[in-house]
């Protein structure tokens, strides 16, 4: 545990250590947070959880509740509050670390480990927002994270054939730490549908936008032409138009040459809705989504068996042959990338990459009770959407298959792409 707590430690410094004054603070956006504040929360959070709720220690800044705790600082005031300076925030950050280790070195019962494993992936999924609100802000490129991703392993075009029949939807207790909206598994009813084997590719995304489809209305459902007029948006937020193509986009601060065949990233729910019913396609559910990703065919190929695989690829941990996790790479490979995790299926890079949109809005399974952090689940049902899968900047410990994401439909900014299901 304090290995993992150093790990994703260093990711954080990684991600900001580099940064101006200036840049720590940044325009006050409804999208990105200040990263001083970022990161201040990060100690909070651990602090809160782990020194103060599950050791019963006394608050080791008497003000920190009023600066970080996100379920009651708003987050348009986030910009306007007295935060220590860099090296206070920096040094509030170690002193808790330092205090956790010190906890951990004496050992802690199942019930203390649950809140250092939930505060631990609470700074990993910060990690991610991280590197996308760098992207957003134009920030350099974050350096000593992840090997430069080479984009020439190509194509992955096709369908791939999922038998139907009844799936298990949801986590259960012998999948290790779980977020109280993944309780319970439980069974839904799959017709049989056929899924690409590989995410949508910025050459095929291009298409759509070549074909003039961000300006044919009959392409959008009523709230993704109001976005998208709303917007003015003509094409993906970080590609540009020269000499009337798409073959550069904006990476950090530079401009990069676009990978036709990585997957497209950064587009919306809208987006992708849109490039489906152009496309003639459409978004997988939840439950498709799983089943692809970790169902086998029954011993007579008719239907799903009843096994689910532990990843994609069966039982081994994660490692860069399997997928694109945890910064193995800089940012997304081409979608035919990383064969060795393939599913039962034959579907790709299921984890890591990006994350996949679905078609399934954000609700809560059958039973669900909020875990002890009431606000990680339950405010968000219903207005959003839930992606799958992780992407290059995801922890390992986050991009389970069973682990749901969720964002609002207009969210082009985090790393997210979309796989589709034949009609
Ligand atoms: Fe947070």
């Amino acid at each position: 545990m304090a290995t993992q707590l150093h790990d994703v430690r260093t990711r954080t410094r990684r991600l900001t250590e580099d940064l101006s004054t200036r840049q720590l603070m940044g325009p006050m956006l409804p999208i990105v947070n200040p990263v001083l504040w970022e990161i201040g929360h990060v100690g909070w959070f651990h602090e809160y959880w782990t020194l103060r709720h599950a050791h019963g220690e006394a608050p080791g800044l008497d003000r920190a509740d009023v600066l970080w705790n996100s379920s009651t600082v708003a987050h348009a005031t986030r910009w306007d509050l007295n935060l220590p300076d860099r090296n206070g925030v920096f040094a509030y950050m170690a002193d808790v670390l330092g205090r956790q280790v010190g906890r951990l070195s004496g050992g802690v019962d199942a019930g203390t480990r649950y809140f250092y494993e939930l505060s631990i992936r609470h700074e990993d999924m910060h990690v991610e927002a991280l590197a996308y609100t760098r992207q957003t802000l134009g920030y350099a490129r974050p350096d000593g994270l992840g090997h430069p991703a080479d984009q020439n392993a190509g194509p992955w075009p096709g369908d791939a054939s999922v038998s139907g029949g009844r799936w298990r939807l949801g986590s259960t207790g012998a999948d290790g730490f779980i977020f109280d909206n993944e309780k319970w598994a439980h069974e839904v009813g799959i017709a049989p549908f056929r899924i690409a084997k590989a995410p949508v590719t910025n050459a095929e995304f291009a298409a759509f936008v070549r074909a003039g489809g961000y300006r044919n209305r009959q392409f959008w459902s009523a709230a993704g032409w109001a976005w998208r007029e709303g917007t003015g948006a003509e094409r993906p937020v970080y590609w540009l138009e020269t000499d009337g193509g798409y073959g550069t986009w904006r990476r950090y601060q530079e401009v990069e040459p676009l990978a036709p065949h990585a997957p497209v990233m950064f587009v919306n729910w809208y987006e992708a809705e849109a490039w489906c019913r152009w496309a003639k396609r459409r978004l997988p559910t939840e439950a498709e989504w799983e089943a692809a990703a970790l169902g086998e065919a029954a011993a007579n190929g008719s239907c799903l068996a009843d096994s689910k695989r532990r990843w994609p690829w069966g039982e081994a941990a994660p490692s860069s042959e399997h997928t694109n996790l945890g910064f193995a790479f800089d940012g997304p490979l081409d979608v035919a990338g990383c064969a060795a995790g393939d599913s039962a299926f034959g579907c790709r890079q299921m984890i890591g990459n990006v994350w996949e949109w679905t078609a399934s809005d954000f609700v809560p399974l059958p039973g669900f009770a909020a875990d002890p952090y009431e606000d990680y689940s339950r405010p968000w049902f219903n207005t959003r959407k839930v992606l799958r899968g992780g992407s290059w900047a995801t922890s390992a410990r986050i991009a389970r298959p069973g682990y749901r994401n969720f964002f609002t439909p207009e969210r082009n900014d985090v790393i997210a792409g979309f796989r589709t299901c034949a009609l």
